[in-house]
């Protein structure tokens, strides 16, 4: 299907590469004006290239955990499209530490691009969607929200946080029409999935894959399609929910 984010504008969060770029082009595909922000500026810029839509496309190099660029990059992209309409928080780290020797620093550090900055840029997209009383919001949490893996704290904490903010958001911004949903993606084939293979035991991915009902790992346009469901009005009465997309992963007992 096409067509369905015709005259949208939509913010997307770490959009140069993995998830974020899929829903770069979904969104561009459906017909909407998309901007969006990466610390990446290589990537953003090639992505640029091989999509080649000047005219519809719009890249700021930035970081999602700056009040400072996070309010540039929606001041340009207003300039550019006019009111937004559409918010994809995508931009996220793993992290691998242990309750014990972790930092201060190092927790802000994750809570920070994982949590706060979902907030962050919300509030820039808010205002708009709530003088035009329309307005669609997406997080991308984790299953980890769900279940965890040993050694991936405090990335599950700050996941479980995002859907939880979600929850919140959706009845603050309810009233004016607007709506906040979560969508959790399981393993999922990007840079992220190839690091935290590459940490483990090589026999770790072939374990992972068995125990998917379908015996694979997600393609980034399949996280995508769903991103573009939920940004679009044929979710028009979704809000507050935690979209799971893992190929039944979570479905499965051990065993
Ligand atoms: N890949 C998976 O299996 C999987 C599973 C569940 C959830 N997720 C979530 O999906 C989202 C996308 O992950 P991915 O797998 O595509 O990872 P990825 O590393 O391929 O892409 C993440 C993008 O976010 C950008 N980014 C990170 N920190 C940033 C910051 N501070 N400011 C601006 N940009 C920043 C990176 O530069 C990168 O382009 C993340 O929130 C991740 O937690 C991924």
């Amino acid at each position: 299907m096409s067509g369905r984010l015709t005259d949208e504008h939509i913010l997307i969060t770490g959009g140069s590469r993995g998830i974020g770029a899929a829903i770069v082009e979904k969104c561009l595909l459906e017909g909407a004006n998309v901007s969006f922000i990466d610390l990446e500026g290589e990537e953003g810029e090639n992505l640029l290239t091989k999509l080649n839509q000047d005219s519809k496309l719009l890249f700021v190099r930035g970081n999602v955990c700056s009040a400072e660029d996070l309010k540039s990059w929606s001041d340009a992209s207003r300039k550019k499209f006019g009111s937004i309409t559409g918010l994809v928080n995508n931009a996220g780290r793993n992290s691998y530490a242990d309750p014990v020797t972790m930092t201060e620093q190092q927790w802000e550090d994750v809570f920070d691009v994982d949590l706060k900055a979902a907030w962050l840029a919300a509030r820039e997209a808010l205002p708009d969607m709530i003088a035009n009383k329309r307005g669609s919001i997406v997080n991308i949490a984790s299953v980890h929200a769900n279940m965890t893996y040993p050694s991936m704290f405090p990335y599950a904490a700050a996941k479980s946080g995002l859907v939880g903010l979600t929850r919140s958001m959706a009845l603050e911004v309810g009233p004016h029409q607007i709506r906040v949903n979560a969508l959790s993606p399981g393993y999922t084939e990007t840079f992220l999935v190839k690091e935290f293979f590459e940490r483990n035991d090589p026999a770790l991915r072939q374990k992972v894959l068995d125990v998917h009902p379908m015996n694979r790992m997600a393609k980034p346009a399949e996280i995508a399609n769903c991103v573009a469901f939920l940004l679009s009005t044929e979710a028009s009465f979704v809000t507050g929910a935690n979209w799971i997309a893992d190929g039944g992963l979570t479905s499965r007992f051990a065993g």
